[in-house]
């Protein structure tokens, strides 16, 4: 109950799916949580739930596509809660079809790889400040296959690599920073493809485990990531997928 106690964190998209999960967990375990996305509505939600609870959690929308945003969401984890020491990057969009629309795939780059550099450059300065800290950014499974379509595979293959590189550059400053890679999990952008039941039966049938994966399964080795338990882990992309990437 206590991995992060007397952690402060931020979790971008934390309107639903893997976010919420992610921040409801955070909270369970002891950190205050700013809950962030572009839907402010869904994120005063994910700080009710917080809240009752018996957690702590301030929301602040913002954009992670655009850089002021992001620098004024990480101001407000300090100004509300006078630190932070973990970053999680999770918001994202997927792409579009198998069509190359270059609209979209502008738009994916913008949200999928500006919004984690965005979040990486602001947490970086405020954790140097303090000594050190945790980045967990989200990836996927389309960051180290072929597995998406072209645009999804450029931004989380970006993803990957912009993590490994941060992990290097920041080691020294024990900041560490790591990614996760989920494969397909049951959230609302996944939704569309689930409703569709021939669709869901597909998507259960390609992992070994038969299922597809929940929020709260990427949420647990978020949590490891952003804990001192990862302590000798950093620039690691951790796929948690049930065995997909085996097959
Ligand atoms: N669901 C999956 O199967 C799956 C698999 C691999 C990776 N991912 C990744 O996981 C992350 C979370 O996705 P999810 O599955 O929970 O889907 P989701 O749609 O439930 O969550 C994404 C959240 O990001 C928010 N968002 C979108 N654009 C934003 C922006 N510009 N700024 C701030 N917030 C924004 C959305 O409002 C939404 O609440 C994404 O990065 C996604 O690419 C998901």
């Amino acid at each position: 109950m206590d991995t992060l106690k007397d952690k402060v964190a931020i979790v971008t998209g934390a309107g639903g799916g893997i976010g919420r999960a992610s921040a409801l967990l955070y909270a369970r375990e002891g950190a205050a949580v700013v809950v962030s996305d572009v839907n402010l509505s869904a994120i005063e939600e994910t700080v009710a739930m917080i809240r009752a609870a018996g957690g702590r959690a301030a929301a602040q929308a913002c954009n992670v596509a655009q850089e002021g945003e992001v620098a004024i969401l990480v101001d407000r984890a300090v100004s509300e809660f006078g630190r932070l020491d973990c970053m999680f990057n999770n918001a994202g969009i997927s792409g579009s079809d198998p069509v190359i629309d270059m609209a979209v795939f502008r738009r994916t780059i913008e949200v999928n790889v500006m919004g984690v550099a965005h979040g990486i450059k602001y947490a970086v300065a405020q954790m140097r400040k303090q000594g050190g800290g945790t980045i967990v950014n989200t990836a996927s499974i389309a960051g180290v296959s072929g597995s998406g379509t072209l645009e999804y595979c450029a931004s989380k293959h970006a993803v990957v690599g912009m993590t490994r590189s941060a992990a290097l550059r920041y080691a020294k400053e024990k900041i560490r920073v790591n990614a996760v890679c989920p494969g397909v999990i049951v959230t609302p952008m996944t939704a569309p493809m689930i409703d569709n039941p021939a669709m869901k039966a597909h998507l259960d049938s390609m992992c070994p485990m038969g299922r597809m994966g929940e929020a709260e399964e990427i949420a647990e080795a978020v949590l490891w990531l952003s804990s001192s338990k990862s302590s000798f882990v950093t620039g690691h992309a951790l796929v948690v997928d049930g065995g997909f990437m085996c097959a």
